[in-house]
Parts: structure tokens; sequence; C-alpha cells
């Protein structure tokens, strides 16, 4: 198969039209779509979202004897319809403070299923996760005492707690998204961890597992090894158990580009993980942890898919550049980590290259660069481009720059595309304004 054609959803095909060959994705006519719906558009294929989530379940099952789960890390993309997804799969949800807990709600999502985090979470968060949260992982030593005036003021059902541990131990991946470091903000070192365990045993708060998060977008699970030793150490030296639950985050990586690629694949993470913590637990006559990963990028990255359609073809020395209308304000990931993407023209999608091209957005900022030096076949003005793995982290850090309106989004499955996010409006970017205070002249 075609390396970057690879890197597209599962269900992606060429079908032959009067115009020459034409990507689809779950049978799905893309300019239909783009025709339909304007560009920028964002595409999530359920197929491959399943099948992502099959393959975590799968190696669970083969490389992990104890009881295990997946909790989707919703700060990849969360709206309505991808907490439905996760809800009606059996998957916890990640929620960041009381936003993505409110979006979790409105989806229906069990209390049992949803879990807190937050590195400083406000009083509103702490609330609402007390009210509405089967399970709250605390970060600092101030906020354990906050919950514990919770506790006291007998606010039952209370959330399970777990605590953060920062082990000290970063994976190899962008500064910006290591977590796990010392110097780190996140999290609990050695001895406050130790510390907030007391505190919990004092105030008879529902300790129940140990959560670390190294990193994300790593593809050598080596570094969790003494991460997951120390964590291990831990939870014998507090006494948990016998049920009690571990959670190693998450951070697994996906192939961006066609040069990632061969990537290794989610089995060898889940069975890297699972023998740290069979052999682990052995060891130091542990009983087998409720063992729950936390993956968002490698769950749900691949599934999605942005098209954008070129406006423009510009030479400036030497540089072809394809001007799109997308970019910056929907995937600031490029600006902000370097991240480089991979593309495809949905015309004809596998005819020669014609040479390197750059793909820019229409925002007044140099750095709105999508894709840099790709080699592309001639694209002209008009032409509809794909830019695969863009389902994790763009939306959700998506903005309204220059005015940009986030784009639509749509869940294609069996041959059908559902809008599950409306295109914003040009309203829509003055809901919150307010006019000036009149004035007496
Ligand atoms: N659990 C915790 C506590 C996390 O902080 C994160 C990600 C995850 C799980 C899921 O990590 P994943 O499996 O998706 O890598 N904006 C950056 C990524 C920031 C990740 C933040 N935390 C990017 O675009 O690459």
């Amino acid at each position: 198969m075609n390396r970057r054609l690879a890197l597209f959803p599962e269900t992606t095909a060429l079908a032959a039209t009067p115009a020459g060959e034409a990507l689809t994705i779950a049978a799905c006519d893309l300019h239909v779509l783009a025709d339909r719906f304007g560009t920028p558009l964002y595409l999530y294929d359920a197929a491959t979202l399943d099948a992502a989530l099959g393959t975590y379940l799968q190696a669970l099952a083969e490389f992990y004897p104890g009881d295990a789960g997946i909790t989707y890390a919703g700060k990849a993309f969360l709206c309505t319809a991808i907490a439905q997804w996760a809800a009606r799969s059996g998957l916890w949800v990640d929620c960041t403070g009381e936003g993505e807990l409110a979006i979790a709600r409105a989806a229906g999502v069990p209390r049992a299923q949803i879990l807190v985090h937050g590195v400083n979470k406000s009083a509103q968060d702490l609330a609402a996760a007390v009210a509405h949260a089967g399970t709250l992982v605390v970060d600092n030593l101030t906020e354990l005492e906050r919950l514990a005036d919770l506790w006291r003021q007998h606010q039952r059902p209370f959330p399970e707690l777990w605590l953060r541990f920062r082990p000290g131990l970063a994976v190899d991946t962008h500064a910006y998204t290591q977590t796990g470091q010392q110097d780190s903000k996140f999290g609990l070192e050695e001895e406050e961890l130790r510390q907030a365990a007391a505190l919990c045993r004092r105030a008879g708060l529902p300790l129940t597992g140990l959560h670390f998060h190294q990193g994300s977008k790593f593809r050598d699970p080596a570094p969790l090894g003494a991460a997951l030793a120390r964590t291990l150490d831990l939870a014998q030296a507090l006494g948990l158990g016998p049920i009690w639950t571990l959670s190693p985050g998450g951070g697994w990586a996906v192939a961006y580009h066609e040069n990632d690629l061969p990537h290794p694949p989610i089995e060898v993470y889940v069975q890297a993980i699972a023998r740290q913590v069979r052999t682990g637990c052995q060891l130091r006559g542990l009983t087998l942890p409720h063992l729950r990963l936390e993956p968002g990028r490698s769950l749900i990255a691949r599934a999605g898919v942005a098209l954008y359609r070129v406006g423009a073809v510009k030479h400036s020395a030497g540089r072809r550049w394809l001007l799109i209308d997308g970019g910056l304000a929907d995937n600031p990931r490029p600006a902000l980590y370097g991240a480089r993407y991979s593309a495809l023209p949905v015309r004809n999608p596998l005819r020669p290259p014609l040479g390197p091209a750059w793909l820019a957005g229409p925002y007044c900022e140099s750095g709105d660069v999508l894709i840099e030096g790709l080699a592309l076949p001639d694209i002209n003005a008009g032409e509809l481009v794909a830019v695969p793995v863009s389902g994790a982290y763009q939306l959700s850090m998506s903005s309204n720059y220059d005015g940009a309106r986030r784009p639509a989004v749509l869940w294609l499955e069996g041959g059908s595309a559902h809008p599950i996010q409306v295109r914003e409006s040009l309203e829509d970017l003055i809901r919150r304004d307010r006019p000036l205070p009149t004035t007496a002249a």
C-alpha cells in the first residue's frame, strides 16, 4: 500500500469517477461532503475509532490477566457525540475540569465512567467532580485539603480518589508534552504523595489508586518501566490493596507522516506495561491492580481527517505555496510543536509529485504553515486537500484567531455522514460580546 495513503482511516479507498480517481472515506465522497458542509471540514471515521479501541482491548485481554479498562482522554477531542461513543463503548472519559465534565454529562456518560483530572482545579471544578464524577485524580496537597473539607461536609456519594505521582522520569517527546520529569508542574513527588496518603487515611477519604502520566506522543515504552517500578514501590509502602487501581496515564504516539512509518503498534505499548505490572506485583507480593490506560491520541488521531480547499497557488523564491482555507486556527500543532503532517489531493491522489509544496493557511501569521516542503503533485486552486491523522489535539486546541469560525465535524459511518458539530457562525463570534456602556455625551 502507498505509505501516505496508509496514514488515512481504515475505510479510505480510491473510487473511480469521471474526473479520475477520488479519495473516499467510509464510502463517502469527499467532494460531495465539502460542497455540502464547506471547508475546512473535519471527518471522523467510526470504523477506525472502533478498531483502535479493539486493539487496546484485545491487547489488554491477551497480556494482562487482571481487571483492566480504557479511559478516553477527552482533551484529545471532546464533543457530545464523541463522549457518547466513549460511553456506549464502555470507556471511561477523562475530563479536565468542570468544562469537559459538563460535555460528558450532556452526553449522558454515567457517573461511574467519569474521571476528573486537572493540575489546578478550581473550587467549581472540585464541586462539579464531587457531584458528578466516579473518580478524581488528586494533583496536589492543597487540593486534597479542599477535598477533605468537602468530605467532612458529608458530600455523598464521593468520587474515588487516586493520587497523581510525579515519578521524576520523562519520556522521549517534545518538551511541551513531557509531564513526568522532576521539575514538572504536574502531580506529587514521593514525599508529598506519602503525606497525601496519610491525610487520606486520617480523614477517611476513599483513596483507591495511583496515577502517573509521563508525557504525550512517545513511541518507546522503555521509560515507563522505571516509573511503574517506582509506583509499585509506593503502592507497597502505602499498603494499597487488595483492591486498588493503577493508571499509567496515556501518551502512546501515532504516525503523522509517512516518515514515521513503520510505527510500533499499540500492542507493544500495552504489552510493555502489562508485563511490568505483572512481574512487579509478583515481586512485591501485591495483588494485581485494576489497570486503567488513558489514551487520547492513539485512540482517535488516525480516525480524523481535515479537509481543506486550495484557494490560490503562489510562488515565492522557488517555493510553491498552496494557500488553503484553514491552518493555525484549527490546527496550532505545527506552530506549537513543529508537528509534521502529510497530505494528499482528493482528486487523483496518487498522481506523480511535481515537487515540494508548502501548505499555508489564511491567517495573518508567518507561522501559519500547516505543512512544509511536502512532495505533492500539481495542485490547482479549487482542489481539495486531505490531511490525515487530524483527529487529536487539533479541534480541541482550535481558536477564533483572525475571526476564524471553528469547522464543522462529521461522523462517517456505514456510508453516511452525520454532522456532530456545526460550523461556527458569524453570530457565534460576537455571542459573548457586550457593548461599551453608554456614557453621557
Ligand atoms: N492522561 C493525562 C493525565 C494527560 O495529561 C494526557 C495528555 C493523556 C492522558 C492523553 O495523552 P495522549 O494519549 O493523548 O498522548 N497538545 C499536545 C498533547 C498534550 C497532551 C496533554 N495530556 C499535542 O497536541 O501533542
